[in-house]
C-alpha cells in the first residue's frame, strides 16, 4: 500500500484532474454497478453530504436511534442540513419496513415535517457489527419507491457485510440512491471514504463537498491507499471476522461476562455482569497494550482489523483468561 501511495500520479482534484482519485472513483462505481463516486475525507463527510443533497431544511430523516448519522456526527443533520430526525428502535441497529411505515408523515398535513430520507447502516456499529437481512433491505426499497423517498446507506463497514451476506454487490447497491463506503476502517487505508450514486446525485454532492470544505487538491497520494485496499484487502476481512469470533468464544467462557453480542463481522461487544467494573477492565487491557472502547453502561467494544494478527488475538485471549476481575 505504501509503495502504491508513494508512486501515485496526482493532480488537482478540485478540478477533477487527479488521475488516481479519478481511477478510485471509477473503480468503486464499477464495483457496485453505480454510475459515479466521489472521494471524500471521511465517512462523516460522505454521510453528511448525502443527507444535505437528499433533504431540504425542515425535512425529516428516518433512521435508527443508535445510527452513526444521528448519534456520532456532532448533530450534523440539524447543523448542516437544518433537518429533523425520526429515531426508531430496532434490533441491533437495524430497522424494518413495519417500523418505518407508521412514521411517514402525511405531506398534506402542515403540522409535520416532510419525510424526505430513510438512512440505514450496514454493518451496524452500535449493533456490534450486525449485518442487515437483504430481504429486509429489498422491502424497505420497495416501500421507498412507492413513496418516492430516497434511501441512503451508511456503509462505513459495507465490505464486512458483503463478504458474509452472499449477496451480489451490484444487486445490493441497486437498492440504494446513495452509499457511503469507508476505506479507513477494516480495509486498512489511511484515510478517505467514497460516496456512490447516480451521476446527477454525485454532481450535486461534488458541489456540497466544496461547500463543506472537503475539496482536496493533490490527494491522489492518499486515494492510492484506498484503491489498493479495495483491490487487495476485501477478501481478507474474513480473517478479521474469524478473529472476532475467537474473541467472542473466549469472552463467553468468563464468569465476569454477562453476554457478548453475537458476532457477525469484526466487532465484539462485551456486556459485563458488574457494570461498575467497565473502566477498570478497560485499563487492564490498556496495560497489556490493547485499546478497547467503552461502549455504554457495562459495555466494552473490541474491533479486529488489518493490523491485528493471529498472534495479537492469541495474546488478547491470554489476557482475557488471566484478567483478575
Ligand atoms: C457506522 C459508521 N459510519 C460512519 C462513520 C464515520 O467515519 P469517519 O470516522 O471516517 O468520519 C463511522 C466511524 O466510526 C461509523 O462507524
Amino acid at each position: 500500500m505504501m509503495d502504491a501511495m508513494f508512486s501515485a500520479p496526482v493532480g488537482d482534484d478540485v478540478f477533477a484532474e487527479d488521475p488516481t482519485i479519478n481511477e478510485l472513483q471509477e473503480y468503486t462505481a464499477d464495483l457496485f454497478g453505480m454510475e459515479a463516486a466521489l472521494y471524500c475525507s471521511s465517512g462523516t463527510q460522505t454521510n453528511q453530504i448525502a443527507i444535505n443533497v437528499h433533504v431540504q431544511p425542515g425535512g425529516e430523516v428516518i433512521t435508527h436511534k443508535e445510527s452513526h448519522v444521528y448519534k456520532y456526527e456532532g448533530g450534523g443533520i440539524a447543523r448542516n442540513s437544518g433537518a429533523s430526525v425520526r429515531l426508531l428502535d430496532g434490533n441491533r441497529g437495524r430497522i424494518s419496513v413495519e417500523q418505518i411505515a407508521p412514521w411517514m408523515n402525511n405531506p398534506d398535513d402542515v403540522h409535520y415535517p416532510l419525510t424526505q430520507l430513510i438512512s440505514l447502516e450496514d454493518t451496524s456499529n452500535r449493533g456490534g457489527g450486525a449485518i442487515y437481512d437483504f430481504n429486509e433491505i429489498k422491502k424497505i426499497r420497495a416501500f421507498c419507491l412507492e413513496r418516492g423517498l430516497p434511501l441512503h446507506l451508511d456503509g462505513a463497514r459495507l465490505m464486512n457485510a458483503m463478504v458474509e451476506n452472499g449477496v451480489d454487490m451490484k444487486e445490493y447497491a441497486s437498492q440504494f440512491d446513495s452509499i457511503s463506503l469507508c476505506l479507513s476502517k477494516g480495509l486498512g487505508a489511511p484515510v478517505g471514504s467514497l460516496l456512490i450514486g447516480k451521476k446527477d446525485f454525485i454532481k450535486k454532492a461534488h458541489r456540497v463537498r466544496k461547500v463543506f470544505g472537503g475539496g482536496m487538491r493533490q490527494a491522489g497520494i492518499i486515494a492510492a491507499g484506498g484503491l489498493f485496499a479495495l483491490k487487495n484487502n476485501v477478501e481478507r476481512l474474513r480473517e478479521d471476522h474469524a478473529h472476532a469470533r475467537a474473541l467472542e468464544s473466549a469472552f463467553n467462557e468468563m464468569d465476569w461476562v454477562d453476554n457478548v453480542m453475537g458476532v457477525d463481522t469484526n466487532i465484539v461487544v462485551v456486556v459485563l455482569k458488574n457494570h461498575d467494573l467497565r473502566d477498570s477492565i478497560i485499563s487492564k487491557f490498556n496495560d497489556a497494550g490493547m485499546t478497547p472502547m467503552p461502549f455504554g453502561p457495562g459495555m466494552i467494544r473490541f474491533v479486529t482489523h488489518l493490523d491485528i494478527s493471529k498472534s495479537d488475538i492469541d495474546q488478547t485471549i491470554e489476557c482475557i483468561r488471566s484478567l483478575n476481575v
